[in-house]
């Protein structure tokens, strides 16, 4: 198998860090890494695959002279805009997790158990999706394919982990007694139904990520979908209701057995021993837990499912990652 060149861009933020530990769980066959973030962090020294690396300043020429096959990036909207072109100008596979490629007809937005033959056609650029999309469509795909959704009601429960470093320590600070600095109110012993900004349709910008990248990934336009997503005081793992509405009536234990065989999903489903999918229970894993799992009686056809993940995990890393071992592999079996 050949060896590749691989970029890390933010690699010193909360999504870069959990890109070195993944790629250190999971050996991809990479022979040099090559890691950048800001000016601040140039010339400091990252301890990964057994070696230092110095963290190098992104500019418009730090990725020359390289030979660099594929560029990891999570360093915010406007690094990605700007780069994720550069980059890919330079016969450079970009896997951006940002969210400035997302919807742009031209990129492929994927998530490997859902969509995998979609990287094939990237013209440079490959986009992550929003961490909250990525676990739910992990789940709804199966049930899509074996019983038509035509509804769905999002309603997240998000963690201070998917605002990045800085999201991270207003939980901390607050528990502290000390005021925000990300959020516009306190995020500790509080609900923030407020992710990303407003939009003239007076949903966010979050919810309107998760509502068109699912129609994006399931490849399905004619899906009726809402979403409400609220910041809550949890340092990782994001938790969402999902209730679902279908074109065919379905038999839950059938429905029950879909999810136990879909791939990535875990169901964790046992009312009578308090056992459900929780936060706690899906840190650091690259699972998307299910359970709740209950017709949903106010309707025809419907389906109430509780969807827990490692929002910096499956929501972020892990996803990027494997969508890099997907195109490694098309590349090895070309
Ligand atoms: P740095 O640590 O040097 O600021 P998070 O959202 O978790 O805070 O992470 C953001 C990541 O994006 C960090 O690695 C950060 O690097 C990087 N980043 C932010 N702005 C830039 C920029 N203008 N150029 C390169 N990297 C950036």
């Amino acid at each position: 198998m050949r060896k590749y060149n691989m970029a890390i861009v933010g690699a010193t933020g909360m999504v870069g860090r959990k890109f070195l530990q993944v790629l250190e769980e999971r050996q991809l066959p990479v022979e040099n890494y090559y890691l950048f973030a800001s000016a601040r962090s140039a010339g400091k020294k990252v301890s990964f695959m057994g070696k230092d690396h110095v963290i190098e300043e992104l500019t418009e020429t730090c990725f020359d002279g390289k030979d660099i096959d594929i560029a990891l990036f999570s360093a915010g909207g406007s690094v990605s805009k700007k780069y994720a072109p550069i980059a890919a100008s330079k016969g450079i596979v970009v896997i951006d997790n940002s969210s400035a490629w997302r919807m742009d007809p031209q990129v492929p937005l994927v998530v490997p158990e859902v969509n995998p033959q979609d990287i094939l056609k990237h013209k440079g650029i490959i986009s992550n999706p929003n961490c909250s999309t990525i676990q739910a469509v992990v789940v709804l795909k199966p049930l899509h394919d074996r019983y038509g959704i035509k509804r769905i009601v999002y309603s997240t429960y998000q963690a201070v982990s998917g605002a990045g470093m800085s999201g991270y320590s207003d939980l901390e600070r607050g528990i502290k007694g000390y005021p925000p600095e990300k959020f516009p109110y306190p995020i500790f012993g509080n609900c923030l139904p407020h992710i990303d900004v407003f939009l003239d349709n007076g949903y966010t910008k979050e919810e309107m990520k998760m509502i068109e990248e699912t129609k994006k990934i399931l490849g399905d336009n004619s899906l009726r979908i809402t979403a409400t997503t609220v910041r809550v005081p949890v340092f990782n793992g994001h938790s969402e209701s999902i209730n679902v509405e279908f074109k065919k009536d379905f038999d839950l234990p059938e429905l029950k057995q879909v999810l136990e065989n879909a791939p990535g999903v875990v169901v964790v489903d046992d009312p009578g021993s308090n056992k459900y999918p929780m936060p706690v229970d899906a840190n650091e894993k690259d699972e998307v837990f299910v359970g709740r799992i209950r017709r949903d009686e106010s309707v025809d056809s419907g389906v109430n499912l509780w969807v827990v993940a490692d929002n910096i995990r499956k929501g972020a890393a892990t996803n990027t990652v494997q969508i890099a071992e997907r195109l490694i592999s098309y590349w090895e079996n070309e």
